[in-house]
């Protein structure tokens, strides 16, 4: 039998409850890694820990706010006492941070940026702290991919929080790389083009949204599946001479 490429590996994935996080988490699983489930909503979690069980995969479900920094490390122990050592960071909790500027309360300002920007920043030192203790980042099986986004490039109308959030994210991919670089910690970004979940369906069943469907170049939404081989490639020895990198993958959305 082929081994699978992650075998052995031990991956977190935040916001795995919904959307791609979960998709993220399977495919993980498919690839050998044992996974740790993140996110709010524990029965969520717990009904995705149990379809990669009946699957053949290992996984576990770790309650974790990442808007509370102050847990992700107890979180990240808890996932390494389950599973073992983690070499494979996927920092992707978001929130949609909606609100024009003229309305946004400074309240939800800040809770976008705690999320989809501080989360991601201590996740990622919480994570790498613990990939170079373990000697898993010497091995050179370290990585962190950031879950960023077209809006990090690009000016998508009616929320400027979500779009500096994940401009940020980006900064701080590139940040993270150059201080790790020696550690041979990758740390990586994807920026996704729009794909349906639960952080934009309402949006798309509007006539605002199914116009903005329309504009796309392909004149339509992407899958969620459009984004795993790149992914994978980030997760494992694709990105054995990548760090720093922000990818893009958008079926041309914002070409
Ligand atoms: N869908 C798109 O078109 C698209 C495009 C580009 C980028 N993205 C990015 O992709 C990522 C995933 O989004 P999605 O589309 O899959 O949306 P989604 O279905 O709404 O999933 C968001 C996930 O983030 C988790 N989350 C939110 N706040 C959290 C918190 N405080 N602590 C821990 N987890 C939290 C949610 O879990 P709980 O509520 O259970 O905590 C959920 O699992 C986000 O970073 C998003 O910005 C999405």
């Amino acid at each position: 039998m082929q081994t699978k490429m992650l075998a052995g590996q031990v991956a977190v994935v935040t916001g795995a409850s919904s959307g791609l996080g979960v998709r993220f988490a399977k495919i993980l699983s498919e690839a050998g890694a044992s996974v740790a489930l993140m996110a709010r909503r524990t029965d969520r979690l717990d009904a995705v820990v149990a379809e990669i069980k009946a699957a053949g995969g290992q996984a576990v479900a770790i309650p974790l706010d990442v808007a509370n920094a102050a847990a992700i490390g107890p979180a990240l122990d808890e996932a390494q006492a389950a599973l073992g050592p983690i070499s494979i960071l996927i920092n992707n909790a978001g929130v949609a941070g909606e609100g024009r500027a003229l309305d946004i309360s400074i309240e939800d300002w800040d809770a976008t940026f705690a999320v989809n920007t501080r989360g991601v920043f201590f996740a990622a030192r919480e994570a790498a702290a613990r990939m170079i203790a373990s000697g898993v980042a010497e091995a050179g099986k370290a990585r962190i991919v950031n879950i960023a986004s077209i809006a990090g490039m690009n000016v998508l109308p009616g929320v400027p929080a979500y779009c500096a959030s994940k401009a940020a994210v980006i900064s701080i991919t590139k940040s993270l790389s150059r201080e790790w670089a020696r550690k041979l910690i990758a740390v990586n970004a994807l920026c996704p083009g729009f794909i349906e979940t639960a952080i934009n369906e309402e949006w798309f069943k509007t006539e605002g949204g199914k116009r903005q469907v329309q504009s796309f170049p392909r004149r339509r939404l992407m899958l969620d599946s459009d984004l795993d081989a790149v992914f994978m490639a980030l997760c494992g020895p694709g990105a054995n001479g990548m760090t720093g990198s922000v990818i893009t993958i958008d079926d041309g959305q914002y070409v």
